[in-house]
């Protein structure tokens, strides 16, 4: 077998912000014979997880699943919706955001995009401002990631949607909810999303490989007029065999066995628990960093992210050197920093399979790699975070 890390005993930790820990229960559903994607045994395991999604998302549209990463999800969102040269909102939130505003452009798109510092969320004043400015309506869709997983800032999509409304402005609504969807409360239909975007590998608790988009129905209309070339992502393609949990090619089926358990797992906790769930050990996260001398990326308290905390570093220290010796010393992986985070953060995930107890040995791992790579900070940021999770246990009701 291939070895890819060096520590003989004891589990790695994976504590980057996805893809994140895949429970036992998931990993023993993936394994099992690969059965035939036309025969008679396939539909009710299709059926079940696209009905399933349809929970997850809080949506009775339907989701469509890919046999793709998440980047395969951005494009269908919009390759199914939008013609060349229609012009898009997009909110600079973080690197993901400028990901997505690449491949938006890369498609023939025009984008306009809100600027940001990447520490503050969406600003739904400055959407309705440029919608308001939009007398001609060009622009066509508004675009935003719901959980940024490179700053460890959340959006209030709700918000979003006002500020449309507000407008009286037409654009659909797209919400990319890759690091978001099972660790963070997410309504599709409540909040009046058009197309939601997300991936198999943080909160659904799955290895990468799968990735969804949600159909509302103003978005399957717009599919019928969009002239953007379109052929593996076509929802059309997709929506017909659906109805009967089969696929137009060959779906991952032992991801989707992996899905419906993951799926069985969420909703045996419920939904509710599990973003309580998540929002407690962030709180506990952040406590830890503070409690270290550290500083949050996040720049607006309302905003922290509960499925990851992004650190900056402190006084110029590289934030790799750091991950590096948490790697070598305590076989933990931690999330670098990307664009222009680039060695000046790292993230701490805690999204996904997790409890308290993973908390606090992901913490302990960061504070003995801050004191054996000589990181100025304080100690006791692990205890601050025990103390907390000791004084606030879980509600019963999430
Ligand atoms: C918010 C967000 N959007 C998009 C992506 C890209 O997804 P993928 O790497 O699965 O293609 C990621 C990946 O981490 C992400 O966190």
């Amino acid at each position: 077998m291939l070895t890819l890390h060096s520590h003989p005993s004891g589990r790695h930790f994976l504590q980057i912000p996805g893809p994140t820990n895949v429970p036992d229960r998931v990993l023993r559903a993936i394994d099992q014979p690969t059965i035939d994607h036309r025969g008679p045994a396939f539909g009710a395991l299709g059926r079940a997880v696209l009905e399933g999604m349809q929970r997850i998302f809080q949506t009775a549209s339907p989701v469509v699943i890919y046999p793709s990463s998440g980047t395969g999800a951005w494009e269908a969102a919009l390759v199914n919706t939008l013609s060349p040269g229609d012009a898009v909102l997009m909110a600079e939130t973080g690197h993901f955001a400028s990901l997505w505003c690449r491949l938006a452009r890369r498609l023939g798109l025009e984008v306009d995009l809100i600027e940001g510092d990447w520490r503050h969320p969406v600003d739904p004043a400055r959407i309705a401002e440029r919608l308001a400015a939009d007398a001609a309506r060009r622009i066509k869709a508004v675009c935003v990631v719901h959980n940024e997983t490179s700053t460890g800032v959340a959006s209030d999509i709700a918000a979003v949607r006002a500020a449309i409304d507000g407008a009286g402005h037409p654009a659909l609504l797209m919400v990319d909810t890759i690091s978001s969807l099972g660790a963070i409360d997410y309504r599709h239909d409540e909040w009046g999303v058009d197309v939601s975007i997300s991936g198999s590998q943080k909160g659904l608790m799955l290895p990468p490989g799968l990735s969804f988009n949600v159909v509302g129905p103003r978005a399957l209309a717009a599919a019928g007029s969009a002239r953007l070339p379109r052929s593996y992502w076509d929802w059309r393609e997709m929506l017909g065999p659906n109805e009967n949990g089969y696929f137009p090619y060959t779906p991952a089926t032992n991801l989707l066995y992996g899905l419906h358990e993951a799926i069985a797992m969420l909703e045996a906790e419920g939904l509710p628990r599990v973003y309580a769930r998540h929002r407690r050990h962030a709180e506990a996260a952040r406590l830890a960093v503070r409690a270290w001398g550290l500083e949050v990326l996040c720049a607006d308290a309302a905003a922290c992210s509960p499925a990851l905390t992004a650190v900056l570093m402190p006084g110029g220290q590289g934030a790799d050197a750091l991950r590096r010796t948490i790697l070598a010393r305590f076989d933990m992986s931690l999330g670098q920093g990307l664009g222009r985070l680039s060695d000046r953060v790292f993230r701490i995930g805690h999204l996904g399979h997790f409890n308290d107890l993973t908390l606090c040995g992901t913490l302990a791992g960061v504070e003995m790699g801050l004191a054996a790579a000589g990181v100025p900070h304080r100690g006791g940021g692990v205890r601050a975070a025990m103390e907390f999770l000791a004084r606030a246990p879980r509600d019963a009701r999430g």
